[in-house]
């Protein structure tokens, strides 16, 4: 039974309507008494169309992610759609998935593609970029890779899902010739090329029609440890006279680790000594950007730094969601620094890794390397980070969380038949409902929080979120962070009044609450009817939650 008190707490609750253009913030007479926060959202100010693009995935094969998380294998007793989980394909299909990256990260740069592709039982296993971190009793398949999801597999995973494949090429250990016989095997027209009668043999005679191609990954580490000069090279290279097969081809850069202004500056500066048309040949600049430094200042340490991701404190809290609101500094300083040899920022940012890293232990399956729990606040985290992509659809055309299932910020866990969707899963449920509205310019203004970081005065933002509209539909989220206030807030929208809607609200009275195996709906998105009566919609926005307000705009 759920307490009054709990109830409070975990249920969003507004009424009323709001009159547009006869809103305004300041005007107390409008006000209702009891509110401390205002959202307006500013329908004359459109910021760009939201890209789908936005909300992709991330699936490498790394430890259960592939294998036991989207593979089971074909002779599986779990339920699957030829080798593929089929829960998981039922539960992607709910949340609109756009693009999915594959084969890594680092492992990208270790992979073979034919080793994948040709007679399943004539593969070859080989040594899994990831061996050297999996613990004694992890399952062989996670040290040596039995190659059974290939190009093939993957590209009827993201099928089945309706989602586009995003490959990354191995730039660190085969030659650029192998990466043109990879886009060959997947868009050369049936019957052209020995690579296409490989694919029509394997059951696949039409084209994969792959059009995203990272160029690496991480080249500055485990993606070759290269300059950005010299990546710059590798960049041109590998890049120049790609045969397209009548597809277009978008590549993806190798892009900066967080702050790494120099990466960036640095092979820009280098891509254009061959002219500033070299630019028209890069879709996508990579940004990676993890949120693990829960030391509240005491190290740099990568291992010493991180924080579990079930034990934690709501200062802890506090501390993670301001190392993942840094996203907002990244996306606006790497832009400006791309604009200053781009000037026409012809290229824009794919964010094809984020998401909170813990340190290891709080996973389901333990046998999982990297994998995590996410939490609540992993859910708050993940709104929060959404909406900041949803503010900059100008400079983000593609992201995609680390990653999809049984690992980093994973929307999905599994082991054998067990399976359960996150808290982070549900978020992108809930946000799938912006992709392709045209982004709002919204002002948020709310008491901030304030707290005592180890005796010195800290805060962070009271409330923000973001704004889409589709047609007369207006979509509407809100991360509300203080782990203990609700907002009371009034919400209105300039230029145009509220017919009716929708509130869903994630959040739970524990902000540890997560699911498992075993309580697999312990944190759900629940949905009510926003009630429209009177002047102004006043909406308690309950404390650690993501809101969502779906609202058809008269
Ligand atoms: O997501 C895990 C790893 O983090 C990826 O393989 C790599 O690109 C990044 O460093």
């Amino acid at each position: 039974m759920i307490r009054r008190r709990d109830f409070i707490r975990t249920s969003v609750a507004c009424a009323g309507a709001l009159v547009f253009a006869r809103y305004s913030p300041s005007a107390s007479a409008e006000s209702s008494s009891a509110a401390d926060s205002q959202i307006e959202v500013l329908l004359g100010e459109p910021l760009g169309i939201i890209s789908p693009n936005i909300y992709g995935h991330f699936v490498e094969n790394l430890s259960g992610v592939v294998y036991d998380g989207a593979w089971v294998g074909r002779n599986s007793k779990v339920p699957n759609v030829n080798g593929i989980r089929k829960e998981l394909i039922d539960e992607m299909k709910k949340i609109k998935p756009p693009v999915v990256r594959f084969p890594g990260g680092c492992f990208a740069d270790s992979y073979d593609w034919r080793d994948g592709v040709g007679p399943v039982d004539k593969r070859p296993r080989r040594t899994n970029f990831w061996d050297g971190g999996e613990i004694t009793s992890a399952p062989n398949h996670h040290r040596y890779d039995p190659n059974q999801f290939g190009t093939n597999e993957f590209v009827q995973f993201c099928k089945l899902i309706g989602s586009q494949p995003y490959l990354a090429a191995n730039v660190r250990s085969l030659p650029a010739e192998a990466f043109y016989r990879w886009v060959e095997y997947c868009n050369s027209p049936t019957g052209s090329t020995t690579l296409a009668d490989l694919r029509a043999e394997a059951g696949y005679p039409d084209p994969f029609g792959v059009r995203y191609w990272g160029v690496g990954n991480e080249a500055w580490g485990c993606g070759g440890n290269f300059t950005p000069q010299e990546y710059a090279t590798e960049f041109r290279r590998y890049t120049a006279w790609v045969p397209g097969y009548k597809q277009e081809l978008s590549f993806v850069a190798s892009g900066p680790n967080s702050f790494e202004w120099d990466w960036t500056r640095g092979f820009f500066e280098e891509i254009v000594r061959k002219g500033k048309g070299q630019l028209r040949s890069i879709f996508g600049w990579a940004l990676h950007y993890y949120s693990w430094n829960l030391s509240r200042g005491r190290t740099q340490d990568w291992d010493q730094g991180k924080g579990d991701a079930l034990k934690f404190d709501a200062i802890d809290l506090y501390e993670l969601l301001r190392e993942g609101d840094k996203m907002e500094s990244l996306i606006n300083g790497h832009w400006q620094v791309m604009g200053e040899i781009d000037s026409e920022h012809l290229v824009k940012l794919v964010i094809d890794e984020w998401g909170p890293w813990y340190r290891p232990g709080s996973g389901q399956t333990a046998e999982n390397q990297l994998e995590q729990t996410p939490t609540l606040r992993d859910a708050v985290f993940s709104g929060m980070t959404l909406d900041i992509f949803n503010r900059h659809p100008d400079k983000v055309a593609m992201a995609a969380s680390a990653q999809l299932i049984n690992c980093l910020n994973s929307l999905y866990l599994a082991h054998e038949d067990k399976f359960c969707v996150t808290p982070v899963g549900h978020v992108f449920q809930m946000y799938s409902a912006h992709q392709g509205g045209q982004a709002l310019r919204t002002i948020f203004s709310a008491p901030t929080v304030n707290y005592d970081r180890d005796g010195k005065p800290a805060s962070f933002w009271g409330l923000k979120g973001s704004a889409s509209l589709h047609d007369k539909e207006l979509v509407l989220t809100v991360v509300n962070p203080h782990v203990s206030e609700a907002r009371v807030t009034e919400i209105g929208v300039r230029g145009a009044s509220i017919r009716s809607g929708t509130a869903t609200t994630l959040t739970h009275s524990d902000i540890h609450a997560h699911n498992s195996f075993a309580g697999r709906n312990v944190v759900r998105p629940q949905t009510k009817d926003v009630e429209i009566k009177g002047k102004v919609l006043t909406c308690t926005i309950p404390p650690a939650s993501v809101t969502k307000l779906s609202l058809t705009l008269a």
